[in-house]
């Protein structure tokens, strides 16, 4: 039996718990309960999760006394825009709420992020819950407060901090999760190792497999020590203008390369951050400011769990133009001055900020990259 973990983001007034491990959908309301001003909720999930998981969390919140309502949204990152955003806002304004009204997200981070986003936005500001159904969501985006929409400009360029009132972790509802979903969410997590944490990197070049084949406790450890170096990031720089930084390692090739797939199917979010740091590694040994053995480690963990190495794994990848890629990643968000901001390394476990990194060298980088040859089989599928 999986023991239960609890983990406190230290935000002054708006400090909250992160709750780890199993049977917490069907627990709900007793842990609810403590931090909600109303026993009343409004629970928005998507289809997929609603099939799999919403009768447990409703028995959950019967049993603690809390009542509950439900919007159900159709799956996928289309559902994060203006009009489902706009219908979501008045749908729940129809159903009668207070400012001690919270609402539920259980689902991805797509559901964690429209939902806590609408909380921002309702009455200038309601409680919300998150309750994470996916290993991304668990490990990454309901922790931290960063909630957001897409624009036709670009994804999540329009959102609010806005921090929950608690998370509930359940490792149970990762057990529906596709492999692929699993695996870009795994991506996140070796992220933590990477930047930061050498030890973290190590254990999970040994219980890796086993987590990504179903091991529920390896699952739990890497969704705690997730959350704790998330929390104690977001605990020193809430609205990231510093250390939080280093937590978009990856994120600058990898939003490049998502961009140009289209936002889809073809690039998970996840595996496009796991060929970014790659990407990362590489061009950071290449710079000779880190050991060349570093991004052969990347590559070989990569291999042992099934994330993607090579650029030309993408589904559908009819080639990348260098010149394509680095447009895009001087839209990125990170951009200031006119400069792209990198997460490079200088080993396993000691990820750095650079805006040092000239735009010719990159393109060289780059021409280099898209060219490659695939050194391992397809994406893994479902
Ligand atoms: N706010 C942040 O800090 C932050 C950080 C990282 C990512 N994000 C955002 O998160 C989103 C991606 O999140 P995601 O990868 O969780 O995607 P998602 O929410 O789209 O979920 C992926 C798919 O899995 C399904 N699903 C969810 N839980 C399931 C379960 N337990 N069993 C079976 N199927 C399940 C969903 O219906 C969906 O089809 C992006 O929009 C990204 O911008 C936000």
């Amino acid at each position: 039996m999986s023991e239960r973990r609890s983990l406190r983001v230290e935000l002054g007034a708006r400090s909250y718990d992160i709750v780890i491990g199993t049977r917490l959908l069907a627990e709900a309301g007793g842990l609810i309960a403590p931090v909600v001003r109303q026993k009343r909720t409004i629970i928005v999930t998507d289809e997929n999760v609603a099939k799999l998981h919403l009768d447990t969390l409703r028995t959950g919140l019967d049993q603690g006394g809390i009542a509950h309502q439900t919007i159900v949204l159709p799956p996928g990152e289309h559902t994060k825009d203006f009009p489902h955003f706009g219908k979501l806002a008045e749908d729940i304004l129809a159903l009668g709420i207070e400012r001690g009204t919270p609402l539920i997200a259980l689902g991805g981070g797509v559901i964690g992020d429209l939902t806590g986003f609408t909380a921002a936005t309702l009455l200038r500001g309601i409680d919300y819950v998150q309750i994470p159904t996916t290993l991304l969501a668990q490990v990454d985006s309901s922790v931290g407060g960063k909630t957001a929409i897409d624009s036709q400009h670009g994804k999540n360029l329009v959102g609010a901090f806005h921090q929950p009132v608690l998370v509930l972790a359940d490792i149970d509802t990762l057990a529906t999760l596709p492999r692929r979903e699993l695996l870009a969410g795994y991506a996140e997590v070796v992220k933590y190792g990477l930047i930061r944490d050498r030890q973290f990197y190590e254990w999970l070049e040994s219980a890796g497999p086993k987590l990504v084949a179903g091991d529920a406790d390896a699952r739990r450890e890497a969704v705690l020590k997730s959350c704790a170096a998330k929390a104690a990031v977001v605990a020193v720089d809430e609205r990231e203008t510093g250390e939080r930084q280093l937590l978009n390692f990856g994120h600058t090739f990898g939003h490049a390369l998502e961009a140009e797939t289209g936002f889809g199917d073809a690039l998970l979010h996840g595996e496009a951050v796991a060929l970014g740091m790659r990407l990362a590694f590489d061009l950071s040994a290449e710079l000779g400011l880190c050991p060349k053995d570093a991004p052969a480690r990347v590559r070989r963990h990569y291999a042992a769990v099934g994330l993607p190495i090579e650029l030309s794994q993408i589904a559908n990848a009819k080639g990348f133009k260098p010149e394509d890629l680095l447009r895009h990643m001087g839209k990125d968000k990170k951009v200031r001055d006119g400069r792209i901001t990198l997460i490079l390394a200088r080993d396993i476990g000691d990820a750095f900020i650079s805006r040092d990194v000239e735009r010719d060298r990159l393109l060289a980088f780059l021409a280099a990259e898209t060219g490659a040859k695939p050194r391992i089989g397809a994406l893994a599928r479902d």
